[in-house]
């Protein structure tokens, strides 16, 4: 993972930790089918405050337009960083050893009214990048050009199947 392709990354993916990159991959990879690049941080919220606040204040300047993070158990990375820019950030709960994610999952989608997280499935990165580009599409009409195909696609696949006649 990282800077993905050679243009100027749209989406800003960030995990709380290294641990998290196995499932996030899926995002980069779903982000760079539609055509759309991204680069991944790993910024702990609790692990690397300072680093966090100087990104989430850049990114907007640098030519960011949504923010991916992940994080588990104790999961501030979302919060904290939908608290220090206006981008749109969703948020993906990973899934913990202990309680399976449902920690994660609360900690992110329970934000105070003011500063949004749009929080999709526990580790379903695959719906944050979607969701990301469906942002993006509002203003991109080459990329939503490329998501209509891409839910065509997939409908497709469902019509396709032998098993549904
Ligand atoms: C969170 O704690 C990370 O996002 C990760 O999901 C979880 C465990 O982190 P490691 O102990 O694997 O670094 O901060």
């Amino acid at each position: 993972m990282g800077e993905q392709g050679a243009g100027r990354p749209r989406v800003g993916i960030v995990v709380g930790s290294r641990s998290d990159l196995p499932t996030m991959e899926k995002a980069q990879a779903v982000l760079a089918g539609l055509g759309i690049e991204s680069e991944v941080r790993v910024i702990s919220a609790h692990r690397a405050p300072a680093l966090l606040t100087e990104y989430a204040a850049a990114a907007a300047g640098r030519g960011l337009e949504v923010l991916i993070a992940a994080a588990g158990l104790a999961a501030h990375l979302p919060g904290v960083l939908a608290a220090q820019t206006t981008l749109p950030v969703v948020g993906v709960p990973m899934s913990g050893q202990l309680l399976g994610g449902l920690d994660a999952l609360l900690s992110i989608v329970q934000m105070p009214p003011g500063v949004p997280v749009a929080t999709v499935g526990i580790g379903n990165a695959e719906n944050a990048a979607l969701l990301a580009a469906q942002v993006i599409a509002l203003s991109d009409p080459a990329v939503r050009e490329r998501f209509v195909a891409d839910r065509a696609a997939r409908t497709r696949k469902i019509l396709d199947d032998p098993t549904n006649r």
